[in-house]
């Protein structure tokens, strides 16, 4: 038997003998693997490759460089994704849209089989989307809680095994007490019924990066929802050991006119995760919401100046991908260069990861920044 499964047992038959009850029986036959997946995904020198974009953003994405969104032109990009040579030395998981995990490469090979080739893990994003939170200031909610338990069951089985839920917290609009509630439960609801299917859950209470406000707001609003969030997952039975974080950077907002260097965004963001984050939690794997390759690259290698509690990690997307499409334009012949473009910001965000990162050969490009007011993810 799984050790935290005999725990378990343990427990209960302790709770029989004293006539008490057992205060955690929760135990299921995945606890071990989703600690395995969870220390393997928040391995040394690597991070997560955010490629789950919905097909609406993907489109966006191919049509900034002149493509059509067609299945074809979206299977295209992600296969230069998942097949880029090295990728695995750099890059411990991807996280998919449902479209790619169940698609294959234009020869014929699953996606997930690309990936898992490299060792990489497969990850699946598991929510519905945002929509308008009712008597709320203009907030949103995050959908896709109904049939979550069987959808998880069937990504398993197609190879999945990480989950991703991104639910928003909008400082320009408030936040509101309820908006803040209903991101945590949510994300705590589906936190526990990720892990009953054997995914290690990404929990992603994204704090946007829109508003004018200052760093020190920032991190008052981080604080509320990173304490929210860990009393729901508390209560539901989160396995601490079995999750990973998507959180953002503590920084001032987009229309801020205050600009802090990275040790300024090192030390709050550090600041915020002591205050809030348990070390049980093996990883912390940080968005780039529209953070310029650079900046997200130089603030999570000013986060790993000196050792923390857990592994200080990326999960980029637009920070990861901006110059593979600028580089590739949708051409045949640019495929080997877009991915050479991929391995080079996969390997600096890598060097960031232990602390080693030089700026020193960077272009200019990647100093642009991603950011897009209300982007929809
Ligand atoms: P960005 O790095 O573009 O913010 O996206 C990461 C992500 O996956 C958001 O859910």
């Amino acid at each position: 038997m799984a050790f935290a499964l005999k725990q378990a047992a343990a427990q209960t038959v302790a709770a029989k003998a004293t006539g008490r009850r057992a205060v955690v029986v929760r135990a299921t036959k995945y606890d071990d693997e989703l600690i395995q997946t969870a220390g393997k995904i928040a391995s040394k020198g690597r991070g997560i490759l955010a490629m789950d974009e919905s097909n609406a953003t993907c489109g966006k994405r191919l049509e900034s460089i002149g493509l059509e969104n067609t299945e074809d032109n979206r299977r295209t990009y992600r296969e230069l994704l998942v097949t880029t040579p090295g990728l695995g030395q750099y890059i411990s998981g991807a996280i998919m849209f449902e479209e790619t995990l169940f698609q294959n490469t234009s020869s014929g090979k699953k996606m997930t089989e690309c990936l898992t080739e490299q060792g990489i893990v497969p990850g699946i994003k598991v929510d519905k989307g945002l929509v308008p939170l009712a008597n709320s200031n203009g907030e949103s909610w995050c959908m896709g809680l109904d049939g979550l338990d069987k959808r998880c069951e069937e990504y398993y089985k197609a190879g999945a095994r990480f989950a991703k839920w991104r639910s928003v917290v909008s400082i320009a609009a408030g936040p509101s007490q309820i908006a803040l509630r209903d991101c945590a439960y949510g994300l705590a609801r589906y936190a526990a019924i990720a892990q009953n299917a054997g995914l290690v859950p990404i929990v992603e209470p994204e704090v946007l990066l829109d508003g004018d406000h200052d760093i020190d707001r920032c991190l008052e609003v981080q604080e509320a929802i990173w304490a929210e969030t860990f009393k729901y997952m508390a209560d539901n039975n989160v396995m601490f050991e079995g999750i990973l974080l998507k959180p953002a950077m503590v920084t001032p907002g987009a229309d801020s006119k205050a600009k802090v260097p990275p040790e300024t965004v090192a030390k709050y963001t550090l600041k915020m995760l002591r205050r809030r984050v348990p070390p049980a939690v093996p990883g912390i794997m940080f968005l780039s919401g529209g953070q310029s390759e650079l900046e997200s690259t130089l603030n999570l290698n000013a986060m790993n100046q000196s050792p923390n509690p857990w592994h200080v990690s990326f999960s980029y997307a637009r920070a990861l991908q901006n110059s593979v499409l600028k580089t590739w334009q949708g051409k045949p012949e640019n495929f080997k260069a877009g991915q050479e473009a991929l391995l080079k910001r996969a390997k600096a965000n890598s060097l960031a990861q232990m602390g080693q990162y030089d700026p020193s050969n960077e272009s200019a490009e990647a100093a642009e920044r991603t950011y897009e007011k209300g982007y929809k993810y």
